[in-house]
């Protein structure tokens, strides 16, 4: 049940690694928005020194080929620990498949049903992320279908992983965790009200006033 940071913020990654609660950064092109594309694989490797865990890089090409072509050189940033993200088709199927040739882990992203995330599995996906918050705003139980999703793999005996995205509340996050085995990824803006509670600020202040002086 591994805890993610969503973000490219030098700052935020630095702070978040400092607390000792994260496997890894995971990132994804809207994030990158502002950042000249030029620039985005020296981000990528200023976030590899500064997070030694698993760093999650999205292609973003299209055409098969292409595709490949940079899934190689983003595994690159840095080796052993990248996991490449592919959006969900069967173009990201096909190329995840073949990437197991080079030893390289994909995670299979936007994905919104435990239908896809079968898929994925079965096309040897080292993880699935599933959009929680966005299945749940499109009318659905983004919580049910991360439940069923890890219901299907675990009974088909397929180990990837699934990783909950697209988690926009501390209340959501709870209810995430509650399913078995699952991972999680959270944008930086929910760290701190993942880490605070007014009652523990009350507690610290109780405490405070007991120990004045002494
Ligand atoms: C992860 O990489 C996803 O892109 C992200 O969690 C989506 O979150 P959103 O639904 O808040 O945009």
């Amino acid at each position: 049940m591994a805890l993610f940071l969503d973000s490219v913020d030098l700052d935020a990654i630095r702070d978040g690694m400092e607390l000792g609660i994260y496997s890894g950064v995971t990132t994804n092109p809207g994030l990158l928005e502002g950042i000249p594309p030029a620039d985005r694989l020296e981000r990528y490797g200023e976030i590899a020194r500064i997070c030694p865990g698993s760093i999650y890089l999205q292609v973003t090409r299209q055409v098969p080929r292409e595709m490949e072509h940079q899934a190689l050189v983003l595994a690159e940033v840095a080796s052993g620990r990248t996991v490449i993200k592919l959006p969900m088709s069967p173009d990201a199927l096909r190329l995840c498949h073949s990437l197991q040739n080079h030893r390289v882990p994909v995670c299979i992203t936007a994905v919104f049903t435990p239908a896809q995330a079968y898929a994925a599995a079965l096309a040897g996906a080292h993880t699935v992320a599933m959009f929680v918050g966005r299945i749940t705003r499109a009318g659905g139980d983004g919580i049910e279908s991360l439940r069923q999703a890890m219901q299907i793999l675990r009974a088909a005996s397929l180990d990837t992983r699934i990783v909950a995205a697209s988690i926009p509340d501390v209340d959501t996050l709870s209810r995430v965790l509650t399913v078995p085995g699952v991972d999680a990824t959270i944008p930086a803006r929910l760290q701190e009200p993942m880490l605070s509670h007014p009652g523990t600020e009350e507690a610290i202040a109780g405490f405070a006033k007991a120990s004045a002086g002494r």
